[in-house]
Parts: structure tokens; C-alpha cells; sequence
């Protein structure tokens, strides 16, 4: 008989990040034991108050300071390939591989000083709060040695299906980093094809932003636009005008399939994703590109229903593929099935592709790329990029902005 932890398990194993309910689950104990809430507010009591929230602190500061113990190990057997066996693996079995050391406790500090987690009474440390200290974690690992930043393009640089407009808050950000000689490339789904100019009316903005600041031709050459998850690949001319760079012009053997087995995997994500339109009865239509297939809704759809599509056309590609029990990266035809917010997409190749290309062109090594992206889950799109390269993960462009922010600061600080 299936038992009650299995079905909670399967129906939200999807939304989990397994390593953040981790720490999440750490953070509770010293809260539950000390930080709750004293009986009275009396003035003496307020003095009580601080020395609870400075211990609380400490203690918040330590378990940070153990996890990345924890994970120095892990890397450490990584480096003799047999991470496996670490304590951080047995605790947490679906963890990846860490190309940095991540310094949780300093990060935690600068946190806890903007939002004082540790004077929390009623709240525990949230997955948010931990996501956001894993953010500045990476941040502070990453800055001396990074190369390249890679962005998700809808909800990371601007909301959902929105273009980059002129008064983006980001654009002056962006433009810091390519004048530190730091790659930045947009690793985006949206898949038009080689035409340039759909792409630079979604960035039109950050274009006239190049040419308002004068960005010199050796610091625009350092941006690019990925489209298609890794299908098409746009350059930046001295003009500020999106070029579209063919196979010819960059390595692109990582993308080796032919045309045929690319329209057989669609026929079967088409036919799947029709089913799912049947079934649940969803008011949408399918569109078919030469790289994708999408299940666009006519009225929104709830994020079950869209989870559902991606899901059910994950499991149908991989058992067309014969690897029932792989991920969608490792088959014969990568693939990124995935719940878009307000549509399903399948599309051939994903962002592992996408950044690995970009890592290749510039030389770049997963120790000194970071993806920004804001889809971490397993029905997301963002996920496929942690297997090549550090990521931050956000949940819109307000938190873009302060993640670069910090990022800004830190590297003028080591300059
Ligand atoms: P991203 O967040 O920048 O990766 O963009 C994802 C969104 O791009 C999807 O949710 C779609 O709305 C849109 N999109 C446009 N064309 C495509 C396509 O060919 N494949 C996948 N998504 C697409
Ligand atoms: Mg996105």
C-alpha cells in the first residue's frame, strides 16, 4: 500500500529545494527553544529582549558555520570523486556539486544586519530568508574570480513575457560588469529563430542603454543573447545591434542533433501535451516551432495545472527516449520541459547546453560562471544550469537588482 509520506512525497517533490529545507530545518530547533516571545514588554524587559536577540544570532551564525563545514567537505570529496560519501550527501541525497566554498556565516551576518532575522519572535528563518543568504553566499565566493554571468531573461531581468524596457533599474548594473571586462549573456527560452530583430525589441532598452553609456566595441563584444534555451546565438556589433552568429562562428558541437530526430521528439511532446488539453479539459492551444512545442493557455491556468503539462511531458519524452529512470539531461535529444509561469514549453536543448556553449566561447569554467535565473524547481528551466556553473536563484528583477547590487559592492571592494 502506497503510504501517506510516499503520496506527499510525490505530489511535492516538484516544488522542494531539498538542500534550503535542510537549513530551513536547522533553523528551527534554536528558534523554537529560544527565540520565542517574552511575556511583557516592560522596559526592563527590553534590555532582556537584546542579549535574546544577540544569542540568537550567535546561534543562527554557528549552524551557518557548520553547513559550511559540511560543505567544504563535500567538495573536498568531490575533488577525489567520491562526494557520494559525504556527511552533506547523506543528509541531503539529491545534492549537486559546489564549485565554490560558500561563506554561509558572513553571509548571514550582512543579511541578519539589513533584515534582523535573529529579533524574530513569531517567524522562523524562512526558505526565502535561506535562499537569500545562499545568494549573497555565492556572490561574495564567486566576485574575484568571475568571468561570466549568464540571465534568465522573463522574471529576472523583466516581468513575464514583458520587454527590458529604458528605465530598467538593471541596465547601469549590467553595463558595470561588461566595463569590468565580465561576460553577460541572456540565456533565454524565448526561441525566434536567427531573427535579431525580435530579440532586440524584448532588449531594446538595454540596447539604447549600451549606446546612452557609449559602451566601447571590446565591452559590447562581451554580451550576447542565447535563445532557444541554446539554439540561437546573437553577438552585440560596435552599432549596438544584435547580430546572429551560425554554427560556423562558435563551438557548437554540443548541439548535435539532426533534424529528423528533433521533429520525432516534438510529434511526441505535441502528442503529449494535446493529451493534457483533453484531459483536463484546458482551455489553450498548442504552438509548434521549428525547436519547440508550447501549450499556450487562451485564459490563465493554475500553477497545478501547468506543473501537470510539464510533468506529464517529461515522464512521455523520457520513456520515448528509453531512460525512464534519467533526467531530462542525460538522454540521446536533451530536452527542457517546463511550467513557464503562464505556459508550458518543451523545448530541444536547455540551459546546460546554453551555458556550457558560452563557457566554451569564452573560456569561462564553472568556477567562474554565475546563472541568475528564477526557475529552480524541477519543472523549471533554470535547474539544468547547476550541473555547469555557480546560480543564484530569485524570484523577480527587484531581487536581481539587489543581488547585483551586492555583487557591485563586492567586487569594488576588492578592487
Ligand atoms: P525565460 O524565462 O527567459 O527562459 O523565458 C521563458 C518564457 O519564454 C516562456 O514562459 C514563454 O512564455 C516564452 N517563450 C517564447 N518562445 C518560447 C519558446 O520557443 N520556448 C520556450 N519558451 C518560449
Ligand atoms: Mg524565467
Amino acid at each position: 500500500m502506497t503510504s501517506q509520506y510516499r503520496v506527499n512525497y510525490h505530489l511535492r517533490a516538484h516544488k522542494r529545494d531539498h538542500l534550503v529545507e535542510f537549513i530551513k530545518g536547522m533553523l528551527l530547533t534554536p528558534f523554537v527553544l529560544h527565540a520565542q516571545p517574552q511575556p511583557q514588554p516592560q522596559p526592563q524587559l527590553l534590555l532582556l529582549d537584546e542579549r535574546v536577540q544577540e544569542a540568537n544570532a550567535q546561534r543562527y551564525a554557528e549552524i551557518f558555520a557548520s553547513i559550511e563545514e559540511l560543505i567544504d567537505e563535500h567538495r573536498a570529496l568531490q575533488a577525489d570523486g567520491i562526494a557520494a560519501y559525504s556527511r552533506l550527501a547523506k543528509l541531503v541525497p539529491s545534492i549537486g556539486t559546489f564549485f565554490t566554498p560558500l561563506p554561509l556565516r558572513q553571509a548571514f551576518g550582512r543579511v541578519n544586519l539589513r533584515e534582523r532575522i535573529s529579533a524574530r519572535k513569531h517567524v522562523p528563518p524562512s526558505f526565502n530568508d535561506i535562499r537569500r543568504i545562499l545568494n549573497i553566499a555565492q556572490v561574495m565566493a564567486i566576485a574575484p574570480q568571475l568571468k561570466m554571468v549568464t540571465f534568465d531573461g522573463d522574471m529576472t531581468l523583466y516581468a513575464d513575457g514583458q520587454n527590458f524596457e529604458h528605465d530598467n533599474a538593471l541596465t547601469d548594473l549590467l553595463i558595470s560588469l561588461l566595463r569590468r571586462r565580465i561576460a553577460v549573456a541572456i540565456v533565454t527560452a524565448a526561441g525566434y529563430g536567427d531573427d535579431a530583430a525580435r530579440y532586440e525589441l524584448r532588449l531594446s532598452g538595454l540596447l539604447k542603454g549600451f549606446a546612452r553609456a557609449a559602451l566601447r566595441p571590446d565591452e559590447v563584444a562581451r554580451f550576447f543573447v542565447l535563445g532557444g534555451e541554446c539554439n540561437f546565438l546573437f553577438g552585440c556589433s560596435p552599432a549596438y545591434r544584435l547580430e546572429y552568429l551560425d554554427d560556423s562562428q562558435y563551438p557548437a558541437s554540443l548541439r548535435s542533433w539532426t533534424d529528423a530526430q528533433v521533429q520525432q521528439l516534438l510529434d511526441v511532446a505535441e502528442a503529449d501535451l494535446a493529451g493534457c488539453v483533453a484531459r483536463m479539459s484546458l482551455d489553450a492551444r498548442i504552438l509548434r516551432k521549428p525547436r519547440a512545442v508550447g501549450l499556450v493557455p487562451n485564459a490563465p491556468l493554475t500553477r497545478e495545472q501547468l506543473d501537470e503539462c510539464a510533468l506529464s511531458s517529461q515522464i512521455a519524452l523520457l520513456k520515448f527516449q528509453g531512460s525512464p529512470k534519467s533526467q531530462p539531461c542525460d538522454v540521446p535529444i536533451p530536452f527542457c520541459a517546463f511550467n513557464g509561469g503562464n505556459d508550458c514549453w518543451v523545448d530541444i536543448g536547455n540551459k546546460l547546453i546554453g551555458v556550457r556553449i558560452l563557457q566554451q566561447l569564452l573560456a569561462a569554467e564553472p568556477a567562474n560562471t554565475l546563472h541568475v535565473g528564477d526557475q529552480f524547481l524541477s519543472t523549471g528551466n533554470d535547474i539544468s544550469t547547476r550541473t555547469a556553473c555557480c546560480t543564484c536563484w530569485i524570484i523577480n528583477p527587484q531581487e536581481t537588482h539587489s543581488l547585483l547590487s551586492e555583487l557591485e559592492y563586492v567586487l569594488a571592494k576588492n578592487e
